[in-house]
């Protein structure tokens, strides 16, 4: 482990490079009760600080440092020229409180971006304002209760799949509404008849993630669409796995009312650890004049918010949503072009197929379908009890993130595993390669994978007390 910064502190240490301050001090400015009487702080040079912190990142593991086949969370590369041009001045510099006039060109951009993002998915309207996915799920279901109160309709259930994303039945709850599962079939796919049986009057929405979290296609879209249509209630489609779709399939042929992006996943920006996203909803005719306030319009060539739309559900983020992540996108999808980001999708859907089939003579699969951008394997076929938690602290030596684990439920000890499209064959072939030889391992050596990794500052930890209890801010005298 890595000493703190607080344990090399050494009293009296400094960086003795600034000369003495040679002006009055300001004293009296701050009252006197406020002052700090001493202070915690680490007590380094500079040297010392900087070898610290290069230290810790060097620790750290991203996308910029290897394969990060995190299931349903698409870490994949992101292009560095999108950070570039988010970060340049008079975009990184706009104030959020800048008059419509002076921030033309960035509303230009928004504006873009949305009709670009409406011409992808086929829809009638967007707003850029959530602040990620599960956030664009919130307001899509705020939306639906919107609708059906303006037509004095009472449903207060939404029906999502067990296949569906964690976050969909969460979101449902946290904008009270109930929810019932509908059952999987045989191929992982939404069962007809459990759906016929449970779309009552009651019913406002089904929340369908397409793809599911198996990484499988719904191919009765069609058929589910009109069933919930026909019955009164609009579908809502989890569209945060587009990278498996662009330029291939689109929501509003698939008859979808109102669906969320994930920009920081299908358009480039790091993803991952808090770090900002943005979940853009779309919505059909009907649904437009809920969609949140401000709305970014156009007259003739200028650019304008505008807050008039009275059946709004109305802001749901501080000022217009997290804009860097918008850039990003922007930049992504004007640098790839329409052919480009079909290539996104072949190359993601591509790259799951070629190492499921290579995987999958190793590891059990449950569902051997033609998958999309991830599959699932599972345990069941591992020697000597070894149990995917085994296999994810397993790859951790062989300088592999793990995948998403012990997700989705409907699958026993599954592993969900999207390579995404910016890997290669290389490196496609040398994770299932650590894959089979820690199955290999587990026939012949199995403690060597249960006491695994061996290679990382830290072992096996309690990961339910770090869950649970995370100690997230140093205090002197606690030690690990
Ligand atoms: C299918 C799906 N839906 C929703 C989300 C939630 O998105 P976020 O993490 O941005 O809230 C994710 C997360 O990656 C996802 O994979």
């Amino acid at each position: 482990m890595t000493e703190t910064i607080f344990e090399k502190s050494r009293p009296g240490r400094e960086t003795g490079y600034l000369p003495e301050l040679d002006v009055p001090e300001a004293n009296g400015i701050i009252p006197e009760e406020f002052l700090r009487k001493s202070n915690s702080l680490p007590e380094l040079n500079e040297v010392e600080i900087i070898r610290h912190f290069n230290e810790l990142s060097k620790k750290n593991f991203g996308v910029d440092n290897g394969f990060y086949p995190l299931g349903s969370c698409t870490m994949k590369y992101n292009p560095k020229i999108s950070e570039e041009l988010a970060a340049l001045s008079g975009f990184a510099g706009v104030h959020p409180y800048a008059k419509e006039e002076d921030v033309q060109g960035s509303l230009q951009l928004m504006y873009g971006l949305q009709e670009q993002l409406k011409e992808i998915t086929g829809m009638h309207s967007i707003t850029l304002q959530p602040a990620a996915g599960a956030h664009g799920e919130l307001t899509g279901l705020m939306m639906v209760k919107a609708y059906f109160k303006s037509r004095k309709e009472k449903r207060n259930i939404i029906l999502t799949p067990d296949s569906s994303h964690g976050t969909n039945p969460a979101s449902a709850a946290m904008c009270n509404f109930e929810t019932v599962t509908i059952k999987s079939n045989e191929k992982g796919q939404t069962d007809i008849e459990d759906l016929k049986a449970n779309l009552t009057g009651d019913a406002a929405a089904i929340m369908l993630t397409i793809p599911n979290t198996l990484g499988i296609f719904e191919e009765k879209i069609l058929e589910i669409t009109k069933l919930a249509h026909d019955n009164g209630s609009l579908v809502y489609m989890d569209g945060a796995n587009m990278n498996a779709l662009l330029g291939k399939a689109r929501p509003e042929d698939m008859d979808i009312d109102i669906l969320h992006l994930n920009l920081h996943k299908t358009f480039s920006a790091p993803h991952g650890c808090g770090g900002p996203g943005c979940g853009p909803v779309a919505a059909t005719r009907e649904l437009e004049p809920f969609l949140p306030v401000p709305r970014i319009e156009k007259t003739g060539n200028r650019y304008f918010l505008n807050r008039n739309k009275p059946s709004s559900i109305g802001r749901i983020k501080s000022f217009y949503g997290n804009f860097q992540v918008m850039i990003k996108a922007c930049t992504y999808i004007n640098a790839l072009g329409t052919d480009g980001l079909k290539k996104v999708s072949k190359h993601a859907v591509l790259n799951a197929n070629y190492l499921k089939e290579k995987l999958k003579q190793h590891f059990n699969l449950k569902y051997d379908y033609l998958c999309k951008h991830e599959f699932v394997l599972d345990d069941s076929k591992m020697p000597n009890h070894i149990t995917t938690l085994d296999i994810a602290k397993g790859l951790l030596d062989y300088n592999f993130h793990p995948p998403t684990i012990y997700f989705p439920l409907i699958v026993e000890g599954a592993m969900m595993i999207e390579p995404t499209e910016t890997e290669n064959k290389d490196t496609l072939d040398k994770f299932a390669h650590a894959l089979i030889k820690i199955k290999e391992q587990a026939a012949t050596a199995p403690k060597i994978i249960k006491n695994s990794p061996y290679k990382t500052p830290v072992k096996r930890l309690d990961e339910v007390q770090a869950a649970r209890k995370p100690v997230l801010k140093f205090s002197p005298g606690l030690k690990n």
